[in-house]
């Protein structure tokens, strides 16, 4: 599997020869200025809220590419009102088996409120099992909970992506936490540096996880890992 890292809480998965996009954000982001939408490939986008900071370049790049937007009910449905009717609409606590592997879709403490005041849902996050690939959790904009407790129940995780940027999500410390609570070592932080309330200390967050045994990475934008 190749994670791709887009800036904000924007990456993307390529398993066996599909490419699955979350939370695009890119457009309206500076620092992900070098990214171009229109290169971007996708089968799938799948969404954890409705906030635009999640959503912003979802339509035209599954309009680019003919992708299906995997999301809560509410924000499939909204897609679908405007026109974008190719969607899988889930909640939590549901799983699906989509051609490249199982999806969870499970709780978030946050908020979920689409760009024209529609109402979206509760916010979530996925747990991605990819056939023959790697198993991993983005636990999409959300507080620390006693819910991601139960993720090693349901999948043993290689890596993990978390919000670390604080004010509006986990900050690193509650992240370490959630990293204990999951049972991971390798966590991909996501959600920081994109706007002042959320800018981050890199150095100080990797020796924090790494004081604990585990290990932050923080890609820069574009940049890929494989697992
Ligand atoms: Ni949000
Ligand atoms: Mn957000």
């Amino acid at each position: 599997m190749r994670f791709t890292f887009y800036g904000h809480a924007c990456f993307a998965i390529e398993t066996g020869d599909k490419h699955i996009l979350f939370d695009p954000f890119i457009t309206p982001n500076e620092l992900a200025k070098d990214i171009d939408v229109n290169s971007i490939k996708a089968d799938y986008v799948l969404l954890s809220h409705g906030h635009d900071d999640h959503i912003v370049d979802a339509l035209t790049i599954a309009k680019n590419n003919d992708a299906t937007i995997v999301s809560n009910f509410e924000i499939v449905s909204w897609y679908g009102s405007k026109g974008y009717t190719k969607g899988h609409p889930m909640n939590h606590g549901g799983q699906w088996t989509f051609d490249f592997g199982k999806v969870k879709y499970v709780n978030a403490v946050h908020s979920s409120v689409l760009p024209d005041g529609s109402y979206g849902g509760n916010p979530g996050g996925f747990i991605v099992d990819a056939v023959d690939d790697a198993t991993f959790y983005y636990a999409g904009d959300t507080a620390l909970h006693m819910d991601m407790k139960l993720i090693p129940m349901w999948a043993k995780l290689d890596f993990a992506v978390l919000p670390i940027g604080d004010n509006f999500t986990m900050g690193i410390e509650d992240a370490l936490v959630a990293a204990e609570f999951i049972e991971c070592d390798h966590i991909i932080g996501v959600h920081y540096d994109t706007f002042g309330y959320i800018k981050i200390d890199h150095e100080k967050a990797k020796a924090a996880f790494a004081a604990k045994g585990k290990k932050l990475s923080l890609l820069g934008i574009g940049e890929s890992l494989d697992f």
